[in-house]
């Protein structure tokens, strides 16, 4: 099984805290792998450094066998890495098809004008119709994405690292915020993305019932270091995965 990302030894301090200490990760390819943790633990601070957005003190990434410690996230990007974050990163006033088609345009390098070649137009204009049906958006396409729900704006998220060409897609907390509707909206959007465009899914999750309906494997994340990994039901009966949660949340 081929390896899509690989962390080795990541060590990150802010000051004196050791937000990451040593975490060494593999995520297969074709995969959905999630990291849990405590509040804390340093999850949000790991997917920054393997997105490029952070450089590691200690430690290496390596994006589809090529490592990519000190690379920005524009490059990583571009190599077919993605993120979305806690706080959506969409333009507001920019309809859903507007803001598609912009990241479907940089993706490819071409200038936002309109005498673009009509081959390039027509290629276009089907991937937009194609992810606009994946995504469940067709009736919204014509609306700005600020006047969107909250669970809406961030499938146009996902939306757009697709048309930014990801292979492999990280997110902190997708269903953070949202109505339980909107949450398994957005897990069996994941579930279709993942099966039908084999895209790899790193994602980081409070939610169990969404980890145990999404993910293969688990990394639990506990005061900057790797405490288990396993599927998930081997992390439910983990022991000392229980302890590090007690009093935040019930597994299983
Ligand atoms: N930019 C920063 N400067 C200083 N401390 C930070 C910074 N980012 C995160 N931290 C600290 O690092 C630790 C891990 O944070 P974070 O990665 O956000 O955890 P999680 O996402 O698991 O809740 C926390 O103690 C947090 O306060
Ligand atoms: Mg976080």
């Amino acid at each position: 099984m081929r390896k899509a990302l690989v962390a080795q030894g990541l060590t990150k301090a802010f000051g004196r805290l050791l937000a990451v200490n040593r975490v060494s990760l593999e995520v297969v390819e074709g995969s959905a792998h999630a990291v849990i943790g405590p509040n804390g633990a340093g999850k949000s601070t790991l997917f920054a450094l393997l997105s490029g957005f952070l450089r590691p003190d200690q430690g290496r990434v390596y994006l589809w066998d090529r490592e990519v410690t000190h690379l920005p996230p524009e490059v990583l990007v571009r190599m077919g890495l993605s993120r979305t974050f806690q706080v959506s990163q969409v333009f507001p006033g920019l309809t859903v098809r507007e803001n598609l088609w912009i990241a479907l345009e940089a993706a490819r390098g071409w200038s936002p004008f309109p005498w673009l070649k009509s081959k390039d137009r027509a290629w276009l204009e089907e991937r937009l119709a194609q992810l606009l049906e994946i995504l469940g958006l067709e009736d919204e396409a014509h609306r700005p994405v600020g006047e969107l729900a909250h669970g809406d704006q961030r499938v146009v998220e996902i939306g757009l690292a697709l048309s930014l060409g990801a292979r492999i897609l990280l997110l902190d907390e997708p269903t953070a915020g949202m109505s339980e509707e909107e949450t398994w909206r957005t897990v069996e959007l994941l579930r279709t993305l993942h099966r039908q465009e084999n895209l790899t899914l790193l994602f980081i999750e409070h939610d169990m019932e969404v980890v145990f309906g999404l993910a293969e494997r688990v990394t639990v994340l506990h005061l900057g270091e790797v405490l288990a990994e396993g599927k998930p039901e081997e992390i439910a009966q983990d022991e000392a995965v229980q302890a590090a949660y007690l009093g935040e949340v019930v597994l299983g």
